[in-house]
């Protein structure tokens, strides 16, 4: 839509102009008159060519836009009937034009705003702020959260989006502003259900606290209470042998010579048992701990423990983690324990510690694999390793009672961090932990 600015004939301060030889104060008013004739002419020349539909006039300061009803009609009904306040303003900040919404926003009707300062909208306190916003020149555009002077003393949170365009020279600006009560108000539901859900996962979280504590508790005295009876079971079925096994026949002393085995394993259970009760009864002592020497000293017992086995062992040096010290060393002995066990009946054993690519260092977290060149497993069966008892191999291929995973699980957990398990049978196996990581030493 093509604008023209009118020079303001009829500005008081405009200086009088007369052809020469009219001379005195009728001929400068002759002259005056017949410029305001010329250009009202030129006007409505503009306006009858199409050139122009609509007319800026009035003294600094108090302009108004006229424009021609047909040309800017369906414009006007838009902008009356956005649902977002809209304004256009004056190079000197004097609202010519407010839509109905920015009215009811501000509890003015439009008429009211169109002259009054755009300053007005806000608070005094934002108004610094607001007036470096609308501080745009032709051609650019801001956009910021502001508050309006709402009706009866209250503030109106809004979105300021604010664009400047040139009218013949003249620098107007367009205001729109979206009316964010209702997302302030939804946002501060969500706060509120937010706040609600913490409590209700904090009291639940102390709660399953509690049921884990009783339940470590009952297991530990189970376990312990067991122990008595086992070891008379035990102690009994040996004297039996001892003293009357010569008039037993082979079969019940085979019999006894089961039941002695069948209460070694138990008691076996029942250590294992209390191990997993103690690593999650522990106290926590949390500092930071060098993951890469702790593993180094692991897999030197384990070289010791067995001289005759070559195994390959490549430990990625200077891995650090916040933990405590011992149970994070139970975490890498159970780990490097079973890559070793594992690895058994293969050449060329190889044991690794790293870390783990791609998911290092999420969430400030380190993140950290033991990965071995042995017997693997299926991996649809990954998950219920961690699981008490869990086992996919033969325990007279590869012993062990099923706890240590357990173990892994529950301290890792307890230091806040995840455990999984990758592995193909025959391809080896990857068991990875996430700890808060700990800077450099
Ligand atoms: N490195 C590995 N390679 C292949 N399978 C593994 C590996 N580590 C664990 N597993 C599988 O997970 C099962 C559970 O491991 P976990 O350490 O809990 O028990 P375990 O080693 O059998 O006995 P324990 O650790 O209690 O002496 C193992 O029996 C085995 O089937
Ligand atoms: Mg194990």
């Amino acid at each position: 839509m093509a604008q023209s600015a009118v020079p303001k004939a009829s500005d008081p301060a405009r200086p009088a102009a007369g052809k020469p030889g009219e001379g005195g104060a009728q001929g400068a008013d002759l002259a005056e008159v017949r410029a305001q004739l010329r250009e009202a002419y030129e006007a409505i020349e503009a306006i009858r060519s199409g050139d122009v539909d609509s007319l800026v006039i009035g003294a600094p300061g108090q302009e108004q836009i006229y424009a021609l009803a047909s040309a800017d009609r369906p414009y006007r009904l838009i902008v009356a009937a956005m649902n977002e306040g809209a304004a256009t303003i004056s190079p000197r900040g004097i609202i010519l034009d407010a839509n109905p919404r920015l009215g009811a926003m501000t509890g003015q009707t439009g008429t009211q705003l169109a002259g009054t300062a755009v300053l007005d909208l806000v608070p005094s306190a934002h108004r610094p702020a607001f007036a470096r916003l609308l501080d745009v020149g032709a051609g650019d555009s801001a956009r910021g959260e502001v508050e309006l002077s709402g009706p009866g003393g209250t503030t109106i949170p809004a979105l300021l989006a604010v664009s400047g365009f040139d009218l013949d020279g003249m620098l107007l600006r367009c205001l729109v502003l979206t009316d964010l009560t209702a997302q302030r108000r939804a946002e501060a539901e969500v706060q509120t259900l937010n706040a609600e859900l913490e409590v209700r996962v904090a009291l639940r979280t102390a709660e399953l606290e509690r049921v884990n504590k009783n339940l470590e508790a009952f297991t530990y005295s189970v376990a312990h209470d067991l122990r008595t009876p086992l070891r008379a079971l035990s102690g009994f079925s040996d004297a039996l042998v001892e003293d009357y096994g010569d008039r037993l026949d082979e079969t019940g002393r085979g019999y006894a010579g089961r039941i002695m085995a069948a209460s070694e394993r138990m008691a076996t259970l029942i250590d294992d048992l209390l191990r997993l009760s103690r690593v999650s009864r522990a106290g926590m002592t949390l500092e930071p701990v060098d993951l890469s020497a702790e593993a180094a000293a692991v897999a030197g017992e384990l070289r010791s423990g067995d001289p005759g086995r070559q195994v390959r062992f490549l430990i990625e040096e200077g891995i650090r983690g916040i933990a405590d010290r011992s149970l994070i060393r139970t975490v890498l002995q159970n780990l490097l324990e079973n890559a070793w066990k594992f690895t058994a009946h293969r050449d060329g054993a190889v044991i690794e510690f790293a870390r783990a690519a791609g998911q290092d260092g999420m969430d400030g977290m380190v993140c950290c694999c033991v990965r071995d060149n042995g017997a693997g497993f299926d991996p649809a069966y990954a998950s219920k390793l961690f699981h008490s008892f869990e086992r996919l191999h033969d325990a007279a291929e590869f012993p062990g009672t099923g706890i240590g995973l357990a173990s892994v699980a529950r301290i890792i957990e307890r230091h806040g961090g995840r455990t999984w398990a990758d592995g193909a049978v025959g391809h080896g196996a990857t068991f990875f932990f996430t700890l808060t990581a700990a800077g450099p030493a």
